[in-house]
């Protein structure tokens, strides 16, 4: 199949899963974000990943067949990246720099995505920078841990603190990372309406009521049950979840 031209020389089982499986796992965030990548027709076009990291991302775009263009503010991290997809065989485009001042030209992306990378950015100017560098009618998708501010204040309380999140950060976090970097503070409200009412036909999905809170995220039927639940409470949905995919247009 066309599709697979660019299969690669070696790769762990799994990593392409979230693009080559035609059972969508609508409960989880990520692979939400590929289900409305997958809508789009992004073979052959210019996609832009904001804060790459690893490059896990623009190795998927890849695959789907887009002419990847990533970036990310660590040069060990584009390094990195670069070392991979050598190895996948893929040929994404990566340069280190700032969200917040980029150096491609104006409207050069059909495509921008960008997964756990804006909240550590300054907002307004990251997202002016990805709607300048966006073609009008440019699709962005945005998945970002995110708290309401007022859910924020409980979590931040001294109860909360110190007595509930000692007893269950072991259960929730296991050996995974639980320590945030100084610059990282979630999306609140204020910065979902930003980035709403900047671009058109904004759409939005909340995820992790209660997962990566009081369970971990790897137990699958609970997680189910949480995205339903979020759905069942779409009217306060804002006020609870953790994390929220955004998908719109640019341009107005
Ligand atoms: C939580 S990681 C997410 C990485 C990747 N998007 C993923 O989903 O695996 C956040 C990334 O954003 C990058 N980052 C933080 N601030 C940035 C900025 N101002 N401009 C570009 N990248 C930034 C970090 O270096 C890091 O790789």
């Amino acid at each position: 199949m066309e599709r697979y031209r660019d299969k690669p020389r070696e790769c762990p089982k799994g990593f392409y899963d979230v693009v080559d499986s035609k059972k969508r796992r609508g409960w989880d965030h990520r692979w939400a974000m590929y289900t409305i990548l997958l809508r789009e027709n992004i073979r052959n076009r210019r996609v832009l990943v904001v804060g790459c990291g690893g490059g896990t991302d623009a190795f998927c775009l890849c695959r789907m067949g887009a002419e990847v263009h990533a970036f990310d503010l660590s040069p060990d991290l584009i390094a990195h990246a670069k070392g991979t997809a050598a190895m996948l065989g893929v040929h994404p485009h990566f340069k280190v720099m700032p969200a917040e001042s980029m150096e491609y030209e104006d409207e050069s992306f059909d495509c921008v995505v960008v997964a756990a990378a804006l909240h550590h950015c300054d907002i307004p100017q990251a997202f002016g920078e990805i709607c300048r560098v966006s073609r009008p009618g440019a699709l962005v998708v945005i998945d970002e841990p995110y708290s309401h501010t007022a859910t924020q204040s409980i979590r931040h309380s001294r109860f909360v603190e110190e007595v509930i999140y000692p007893r269950v950060a072991d259960i929730v976090f296991r050996e995974k990372e639980r320590i945030s970097s100084p610059d990282e503070t979630k999306l609140t409200q204020h910065d979902m309406a930003y980035i709403v009412e900047n671009l058109r036909c904004a759409r939005f999905c909340y995820f992790k009521l209660l997962s990566n809170r009081l369970f971990p995220d790897s137990i699958v039927p609970l997680v189910k049950m949480d995205r339903a639940l979020l759905a069942l409470c779409r009217p306060i949905a804002h006020f609870c979840a953790g994390r929220v995919l955004i998908e719109g247009r640019v341009g107005k």
